[in-house]
């Protein structure tokens, strides 16, 4: 019988594990439906305080608002509307937005605020096409006044008030949502890591009980013949490291790993995929390709031109940063290779063999391939680094798997003709047009 209970025993650690992997597997679900759910309420509560603003109409001088009002049909009105977005924003809610003395010497001249870099400004610039809104010889008083008129109109008629492309009210409002799939997924790490810290608890528990058992199991005199063979169950591990069937798996994976490593380590040779090499001027494309949304070819300016793409000289920096930052120590740097009248030594990153021939404008403005596609997402690199392998085995297959647009262009039609006579079906790609010719890419 005593037998029976150490079975009975075994039977229990594996109900209590089951239990546990359920239990975990509910918390993870509750989480994955709290992150679907946290989404909305998130969303609606960053917008609610800028919804409250638009009701926060009334408590204003008369005076000052039919002021306010001339001065904004006379001034801004061809480009604003206080609820609707014109050529620039919505004005409702302004006042919430930005402080009193930021509007005074944003409506004065908004280039040079812009220029100064305040991070709000540049990036409705950037929202709004970099559109100049032109400099106004307003007062201090005349600029209160609009802000005075805004807030009386707040909430009349238009759509909904302030929800119409405010950088505030919808990138609070994603930034509302990311955190909260953020924060759910860290709630499932959590309980993940809670569950096992508790299995592993459990485990050396059990562990101690079933030693304490088998302990208490020797003391006895009236076991049978099982219960004492259960008791003395011990595992044969010298056996087991000494038999042929051990030894023969672990040397059969030896060879493997070792054959494997230098497999990889033979095809690597003159690879340099990840290669990202410190620059000599911490020069961000996630910033600027990211953040600011400046055209790649802004600066890399022969890319859908020519063969190759340039690396932009110091004067593309300045057309900039003789406004922006211009007391950082990094942009300094660029200052003083002006000065010195000496290029910045930025280390190439990029490199085919002299032996194979590539040209940018042929795949970016020719063959409409996206940058990304072979350079991966420099726009979120703060380092560049080299995202594809830049093999030969790379650039074939892209030749093989991608069809020609050959669409709109007459030199292509007697040619895509014959390839269909030939290959029903199948499309004409780079390859059906000799692009996997050894001559094509090969001095
Ligand atoms: C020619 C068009 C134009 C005129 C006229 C104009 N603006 Fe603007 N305004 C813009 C644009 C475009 C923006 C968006 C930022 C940018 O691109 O510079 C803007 C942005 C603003 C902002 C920031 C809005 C926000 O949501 O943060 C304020 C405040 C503003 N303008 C006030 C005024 C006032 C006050 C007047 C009249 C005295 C005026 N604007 C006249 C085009 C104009
Ligand atoms: C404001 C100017 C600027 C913009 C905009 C810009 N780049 Fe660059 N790019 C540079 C500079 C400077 C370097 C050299 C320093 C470095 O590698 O970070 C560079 C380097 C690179 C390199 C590596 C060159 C090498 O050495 O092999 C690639 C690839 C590249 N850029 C692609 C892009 C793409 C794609 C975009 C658009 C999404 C872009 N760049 C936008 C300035 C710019
Ligand atoms: C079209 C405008 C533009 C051009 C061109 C440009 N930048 Fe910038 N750069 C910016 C803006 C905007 C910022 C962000 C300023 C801020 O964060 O307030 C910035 C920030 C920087 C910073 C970070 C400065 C700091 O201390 O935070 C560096 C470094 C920099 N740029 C280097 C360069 C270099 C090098 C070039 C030329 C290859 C260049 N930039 C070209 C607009 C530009
Ligand atoms: C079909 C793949 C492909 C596309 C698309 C592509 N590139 Fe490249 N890029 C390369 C290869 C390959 C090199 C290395 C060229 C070399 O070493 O001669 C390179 C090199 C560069 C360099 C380093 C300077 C040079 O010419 O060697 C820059 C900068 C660059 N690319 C920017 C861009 C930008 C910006 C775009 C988008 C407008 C772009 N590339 C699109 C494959 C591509
Ligand atoms: C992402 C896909 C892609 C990759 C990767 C790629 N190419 Fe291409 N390539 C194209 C396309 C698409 C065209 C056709 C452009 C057109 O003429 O419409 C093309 C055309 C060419 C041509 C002209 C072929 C002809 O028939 O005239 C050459 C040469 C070439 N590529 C070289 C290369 C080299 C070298 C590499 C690798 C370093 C490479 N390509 C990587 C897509 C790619
Ligand atoms: C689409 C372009 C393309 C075509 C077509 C192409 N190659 Fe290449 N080839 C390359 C590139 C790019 C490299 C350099 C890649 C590297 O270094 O890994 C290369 C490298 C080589 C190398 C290695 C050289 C060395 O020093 O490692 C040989 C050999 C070669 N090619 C032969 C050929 C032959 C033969 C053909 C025709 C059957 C051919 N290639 C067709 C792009 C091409």
């Amino acid at each position: 019988m005593s037998s029976y209970r150490l079975r009975s025993f075994s039977h229990w650690l594996l109900a209590l594990f089951l239990t546990f992997t359920a239990v975990g597997q509910v918390a993870a679900q509750d989480a994955a439906t709290v992150s679907k759910e946290g989404v909305t309420p998130g969303a609606t509560a960053a917008a609610a305080p800028a919804a409250a603003a638009g009701s926060a109409a009334g408590a204003t001088d008369a005076g000052a608002v039919a002021a306010g009002d001339a001065l904004f049909k006379g001034n801004c009105a061809q480009c604003h509307a206080v609820n609707d977005v014109v050529v620039g924003p919505a004005l409702a809610g302004i006042d919430k937005r930005r402080p009193l003395p930021w509007i005074i010497k944003w409506v004065k001249n908004s280039s040079k605020v812009v220029a100064s870099g305040d991070e709000y400004a540049v990036k409705l610039f950037n929202q709004y096409q970099k559109q100049q809104m032109p400099s106004f010889a307003l007062s201090d008083a005349e600029i209160t006044s609009i802000v005075a008129y805004v807030k009386s109109e707040e909430g009349k008629g238009g759509k909904t008030p302030t929800a119409q492309g405010q950088p505030t009210a919808d990138s609070g409002q994603t930034a509302a949502a990311g955190d909260d799939a953020a924060g759910s997924g860290k709630y499932i790490n959590v309980v993940l890591i809670v569950l096992i810290v508790v299995l592993i608890v459990l485990v050396v528990t059990l562990v101690i009980i079933a030693n304490i058992m088998k302990d208490v199991l020797r003391g006895r005199k009236d076991l049978d013949g099982r219960d004492v063979e259960i008791l003395d169950q011990k595992t044969d591990w010298m056996g087991v490291l000494k038999s042929g069937w051990f030894k023969g798996v672990v040397g059969t994976l030896f060879v493997l790993v070792v054959l494997y490593e230098s497999i990889q380590g033979i095809m690597a040779v003159g690879l340099s995929q990840g290669y990202q090499p410190a620059q000599p001027i911490a020069f961000s494309h996630k910033l600027h390709a990211g953040e600011h949304q400046i055209n790649c070819a802004y600066c890399h300016t022969s890319v859908y031109k020519s063969k190759s793409a340039n690396i932009p000289s110091a004067n593309i920096c300045m057309n900039c940063h003789s406004q922006i930052k211009t007391t950082s120590p990094e942009i300094k740097k660029i200052y003083r290779a002006i000065q010195r009248q000496q290029p910045i030594q930025w280390v190439r990153i990029h490199n085919l063999p002299d032996l194979a021939y590539f040209n940018h404008s042929q795949h970016t403005q020719v063959g409409g391939i996206e940058c990304q596609t072979c350079h991966g997402p420099i726009q979120n690199m703060d380092v560049v680094y080299q995202y594809s392998a830049l093999t030969m085995g790379w650039c074939i297959n892209c030749h093989r798997e991608t069809p020609l647009n050959t669409k709109g262009n007459g030199y292509y039609d007697n040619l895509v003709k014959l390839h269909n006579e030939a290959n029903a079906g199948a499309p004409f790609t780079v390859s059906s047009n000799g692009g996997t010719e050894c001559s094509k890419c090969h001095y």
